[in-house]
């Protein structure tokens, strides 16, 4: 039997291009109404446009900025003044950072903590208190591979956040699954979106096998999810590689991370 999420709400927090837009789209074939969350409004817009062309939902745009905490109350607020109470919460908005730690500005790294963990957790514990009065709630938390790797010299922090949103993830699905509420980081590798975009000869030095598409790893975000699962690695590749970082010992994976990062610019 498949579930049945008709008429229910979702939140996805960078909406506006990649990974989070595709979660969209599959959410609204499953006319799960939507809150539709990014800076680039008029991206939302058209996006909102788009998808009730093919679909019969709800949709409300909130253009916020992330890094800013104040706009994490503006958000449930709007949210609940919308009567739009979200029953799945996406946090999937991301970056990644190109200098050393040394060059990034105190102001960047604290939004940069802010947009990729901070926004995680407070958003978690702004709305799951209405998941728990409904008795359902499924929080997809988009973490990266990069999770379960060494850490690596791309600003001292990409791997560092996105290990905290898996232990967070693992945490929350622990202590919420008896209340029907599952917490999953879903964990992809190499990915075609907007992220590596500003990355230019690094993104041609990934093999091709390396790639997932957005849409694909969208899916399986969300099935996986449904299924209740805590983690999730995303597609074989990616599983074999966190297996071999899990295995090998510290220096090798140091190499094989200064091989894949020396095109970095
Ligand atoms: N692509 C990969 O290879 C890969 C691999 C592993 C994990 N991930 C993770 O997947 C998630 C989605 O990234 P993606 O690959 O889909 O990249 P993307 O296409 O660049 O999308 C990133 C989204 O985050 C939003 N965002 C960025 N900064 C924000 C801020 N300050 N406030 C609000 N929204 C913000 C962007 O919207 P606006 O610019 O409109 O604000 C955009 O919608 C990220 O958490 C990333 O770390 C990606």
């Amino acid at each position: 039997m498949t579930d049945n999420f008709i008429g229910k709400n979702a939140l996805i927090t960078g909406a506006s291009s990649g990974i989070g837009k595709d979660i969209a789209y599959i959410m609204a074939e499953k006319g799960i109404n939507l809150i539709l969350l990014a800076r680039r409004e008029d991206a939302l817009i058209k996006i909102k446009e788009d998808i009730q062309d093919k679909f019969s939902i709800n949709i409300m745009v909130i253009a916020a900025d992330l890094s800013q905490i104040p706009e994490y109350e503006r958000i449930y607020d709007e949210c609940k003044r919308n009567h739009f109470m979200p029953d799945f919460l996406v946090n999937n908005a991301g970056y990644g950072t190109l200098d050393s730690f040394h060059k990034i500005s105190y102001e960047d790294h604290i939004k940069f903590i802010n947009v990729l963990t901070t926004s995680v957790v407070s958003l978690t514990q702004l709305f799951i208190q209405n998941m728990i009065s409904n008795g359902f709630g499924r929080i997809i938390n988009i973490a990266s591979l990069a999770g379960f790797a060494p850490a690596s010299n791309s600003g001292g922090m990409y791997t560092a956040v996105k290990s905290m949103v898996i232990k967070f993830s693992e945490g929350i699905h622990k202590e919420y699954k008896d209340n029907n509420i599952y917490c999953c980081a879903v964990c992809p590798g190499f990915t075609h979106t907007e992220f590596h975009d500003q990355m230019g000869e690094f993104k041609s030095s990934i093999p091709s096998f390396m790639w997932m598409s957005s849409k694909t790893v969208a899916k399986q975000a969300f099935d996986e999810t449904m299924k209740g699962k805590d983690l999730y690695i995303n597609g074989g590749i990616n599983k074999f590689l966190a297996f071999l970082m899990w295995l090998t010992p510290k220096w090798l994976t140091n190499l094989y991370y200064k091989l894949i990062m020396r095109k970095r610019p």
